[in-house]
Order: C-alpha cells, then sequence, then structure tokens
C-alpha cells in the first residue's frame, strides 16, 4: 500500500517534472527500506577492529540492536587464514576457545585469557525465524599483542678507532614487530646524535626497525656497555649488557708484529737454503767422487776385489 502511494506520488511528481517532490520521494523511499526496527534481526558492535594484550581478557561484542524473534539462535565463528571453525555453535563454546571463553548477554563473547593463538576474525551470526529478515552477521577482527621477549644482541667487544662497526638486536615474539631502542652505560642513544651535546660527534646510525647500531668511525667515547630494548604496545624487554672496548690504531704492535713476521721470514728462508745447500752439496759431493778418478778406481778396486772374494767364496762353496 506504502509502495504503491509511493509510486503514485512519482508518477504525479514525474509528470509534473517538480525535482523537490521527487527527492521528498527518494528520501521516503529509502527511508522505508532502510530503516531497520521493522525490518528484522540487526547486529551491530562497539569495534570492528580490537586489540587486547596477551593474557588478559577480552570482549568481543555483538549487540543485537532489533530482533522480534524470541529465542534467537547465535552462533561465533573464528576465521583464521580463511579457515572457519566454531567457537560457539549449539549454546555451547567449543573449538580453540573451550574452557577459556563464555558468552555473555545478548551475544557478546569474553575471551578470560588470550593467547597469540587467539588473533583472528571472529563472525557472530544471528538467525531469528520469526522475523521479516532473518539473518545477520557482523565480522570482528581480533590482534592480540604479544610482549617482546629478550632480544638478541651482538655487540663487537674490540674495535679499533676510525673503523665501522655495526651492533645489532633481534626479538621474534613481539607483536606488532617491536621497535628498537639502544643504550650506551645505560643512557639512551639519541635517535639523532646531533639532537644531543653528549653524542652530537658519534656518527652513528640507529635503524628503530631492524635494531641496527652502526658506527661509520667509531670514536675513543664511543666505548662502553651497550644494550638493546625491544618495545611495542603490550610491553618491552632488553638484552644483557655487553663491553665494546675502542682500542687505538697499535703502531707498536703492528711493528712487532712486522718484526716478527720478517724474522719469521728469514728464519724460514735460511732453514730452506740450509736444507737444499746440504741437498745440492750431496749432489755436487756424487759429481766431484765421478770427477776425482783416483779415488773412484779406489772404489773401483774395491768393488773387484768384493767381487773376486765373492767368486773365491763361491767357488770355495762349489
Ligand atoms: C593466562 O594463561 C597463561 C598461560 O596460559 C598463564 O600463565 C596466566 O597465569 C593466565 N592468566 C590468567 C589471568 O589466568
Ligand atoms: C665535538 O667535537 C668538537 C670539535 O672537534 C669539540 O669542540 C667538542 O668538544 C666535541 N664534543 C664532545 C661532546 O666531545
Amino acid at each position: 500500500m506504502q509502495l504503491q502511494l509511493l509510486l503514485l506520488t512519482f508518477k504525479q511528481s514525474a509528470t509534473k517534472m517538480a525535482t523537490p517532490r521527487l527527492l521528498l520521494f527518494f528520501f521516503f523511499y529509502i527511508s522505508s527500506v532502510c530503516i531497520p526496527s521493522s525490518v528484522g534481526v540487526t547486529l551491530r558492535t562497539t569495534d570492528k577492529i580490537v586489540w587486547a594484550n596477551e593474557f588478559e581478557p577480552i570482549e568481543l561484542t555483538c549487540v543485537i540492536e532489533s530482533i522480534s524473534t524470541n529465542n534467537p539462535r547465535i552462533e561465533w565463528k573464528k576465521i583464521k587464514n580463511g579457515v572457519p571453525s566454531y567457537v560457539y555453535f549449539q549454546k555451547k563454546i567449543s573449538g580453540d576457545l573451550e574452557h577459556r571463553a563464555q558468552l555473555r548477554e545478548p551475544a557478546n563473547i569474553l575471551i578470560f585469557n588470550t593467547t597469540r593463538s587467539d588473533t583472528a576474525e571472529y563472525r557472530c551470526e544471528v538467525a531469528a525465524i520469526d522475523d521479516q529478515r532473518d539473518f545477520d552477521e557482523i565480522l570482528i577482527s581480533l590482534a592480540v599483542r604479544v610482549k617482546p621477549v629478550a632480544p638478541r644482541c651482538s655487540v663487537p667487544g674490540s674495535v679499533t678507532v676510525g673503523t665501522s662497526t655495526e651492533l645489532r638486536c633481534l626479538e621474534n615474539e613481539g607483536f606488532p614487530a617491536p621497535q628498537y631502542r639502544w643504550f650506551q652505560n645505560n643512557e639512551e642513544l639519541p635517535q639523532d646524535p646531533k639532537t644531543s651535546l653528549k653524542f652530537a660527534n658519534s656518527s652513528y646510525i640507529i635503524n628503530p626497525d631492524t635494531g641496527g647500531l652502526k658506527f661509520r668511525r667509531v670514536r675513543k667515547a664511543d666505548a662502553g656497555e651497550y644494550y638493546c630494548q625491544a618495545r611495542n604496545d603490550a610491553g618491552h624487554a632488553q638484552c644483557p649488557p655487553q663491553k665494546m672496548e675502542v682500542h687505538d690504531v697499535d703502531i707498536l704492535g703492528i711493528f712487532l708484529k712486522c718484526f716478527a713476521a720478517v724474522i719469521v721470514f728469514f728464519c724460514l728462508v735460511a732453514f730452506v737454503c740450509h736444507y737444499l745447500r746440504r741437498g745440492c752439496f750431496h749432489k755436487k759431493g756424487s759429481n766431484e767422487n765421478n770427477y776425482k778418478w783416483p779415488a773412484q778406481r779406489d772404489g773401483v778396486d774395491y768393488g773387484d776385489a768384493d767381487e773376486g772374494h765373492f767368486r773365491h767364496k763361491s767357488s770355495f762353496i762349489i
């Protein structure tokens, strides 16, 4: 009836080409379609995106704004990586949230102690068979913040003045991914050394996203105990301090090392030469023997003598 009336108004308006009446018509028509009170079940939530801290309770709200059915069917599904599973079904908490959650009137779900695995999308579905519009659903995304654990830090024990070096810091548990800060002797290094009197001459760059602390040219004053802190909205954690020593270019040390190296080299050369010379002498000696005929002849004579002796022995045996 209402629609016919409206259509009639529309026809009249159209024939008269009266724009204000046309607008009035659309206003009435759209409001009659969109105002839900008379139409059926409608859900609402206070937060479509919910952040919770791990090990703390959180309530996902599913407010039923309008309904005529007395005993609607309420279901909650968890959708993780596109795979849905029931968390509230047939008036019971099941699946991942079993014993860890409860349904609170009218259709909210309260998780007593969230864990990182609860990070997912949750869908509240209400079916009201006696209503004209008998179904509505609402999607809520829950993200559980995880406090960082102590990061792994790597600090070089000893570096030389004027060289470059990098200190590293990494933490993998925290969610969302933590931001990193560095401390020298319990004092936080400002993001930009230029902003502080104390560190103005230092050449470091901090990358708060990756945890790197890079010195382009290490100074004496950069020596100290360093630790890094990983921080996100859920909390923070740090690694134990580690000492970085900065030493001068050690000219005496380098000289001594070179000196030692030269000595070792000469010793090696002397040894090799000595060995070779002995080898050569030996070879030369045999040549000399060949050259010295008289001595050689002596040898030959002895050989002959031996041979003769042998022959003699042989004949003796025969
Ligand atoms: C939450 O769960 C964790 C581990 O599952 C437990 O250590 C902690 O005590 C619980 N917190 C509360 C408030 O129950
Ligand atoms: C930084 O360097 C300048 C010039 O070399 C010097 O005057 C100043 O004292 C230094 N500041 C610090 C904090 O070492």
